[in-house]
């Protein structure tokens, strides 16, 4: 059995006190609720620690965004792994698109990201997605397998329990186009059978895959009706109580 795991990335919105009391209202409705999937919320690194200490006794997972692929040094600008669990984060999402769309992170760095949050016992949500071009060019399953294939690599089958997969399409991230839940679902079933061939079946039965794009209450329970899809990362919705409460209790 796979928990449903709802995310709620921030991006670069809510300024530390807004984060923290955001943070500190959404543990109680969480607690209240008595939801049953795990919960996670990816403030930026500043808000980190507020809302480390704002979600404490709950069982809310907070997540850096990204991190550096470096211990320590002379890295302008960085923040390393070391630093955010030294506040207690001790999850990372790694590839995020607009990381790689704006930042210039190739595979090959995300996946040196992974091996070293990895080595340090960090959780990681390793993102992958195509954009449209490249999904209207037949190129899904080739850009899906290429992300998870470099993204994994070296990744040992004993720690893949550690690893969440987001599937996030990047034409329907930020722009209210959602993939219909059978779209999002078949990426799903495709990112399984390869996790399945690089690792083994078992593995990939137990992976939990996250959608992401334009997730709302509106649309989450056709989604996680889904075979495959096991949760979500959700951006612009995750920012409101009246929107991610919602998301996060879909099942009730
Ligand atoms: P939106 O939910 O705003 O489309 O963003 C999705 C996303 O990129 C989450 O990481």
């Amino acid at each position: 059995m796979r928990k449903p795991y709802i995310a709620g990335n921030w991006k670069m919105n809510l300024t530390p006190s807004e984060g923290k009391a955001y943070a500190a209202e959404l543990s109680a409705a969480v607690k209240k609720a008595g939801v049953d999937c795990r919960v996670m919320i990816a403030p930026s690194f500043v808000s980190l620690p507020g809302v480390v200490e704002a979600v404490k006794g709950s069982d809310i997972v907070v997540a850096a965004q990204n991190m550096a692929n470096h211990l320590a040094g002379a890295y302008t600008g960085e923040v390393s792994p070391e630093m955010l669990k030294d506040i207690g984060v001790n999850t990372v999402i790694l590839g995020h698109s607009e990381r790689r769309q704006y930042y210039g992170e190739t595979d090959e760095i995300i996946n040196s990201k992974v091996l070293l949050a990895l080595s340090l016992k960090m959780e990681v949500v390793l993102c992958v997605g195509e954009t449209l071009e490249e999904r209207e060019g037949g190129k899904l399953e080739e850009i899906l397998e290429r992300q998870l294939r470099v993204g994994l690599k070296d990744v040992l089958p004993a720690e893949m329990g550690a690893v969440t997969i987001a599937y996030e399409p990047v034409w329907a991230i930020g722009t209210g186009k959602t993939a219909t839940p059978e779209d999002a679902d078949s990426a799903h079933a495709f990112i399984r059978r390869t996790v399945a061939a690089l690792y083994s079946e078992d593995i990939a039965n137990n992976l939990i895959i996250q959608y992401g794009g334009s997730v709302k209450p509106g649309n989450i329970r056709a989604l996680m009706e889904k075979e495959n899809i096991d949760g979500a990362l959700v951006g612009g919705a995750s920012l409101k109580l009246d929107d991610f409460l919602p998301i996060i209790i879909f099942s009730k």
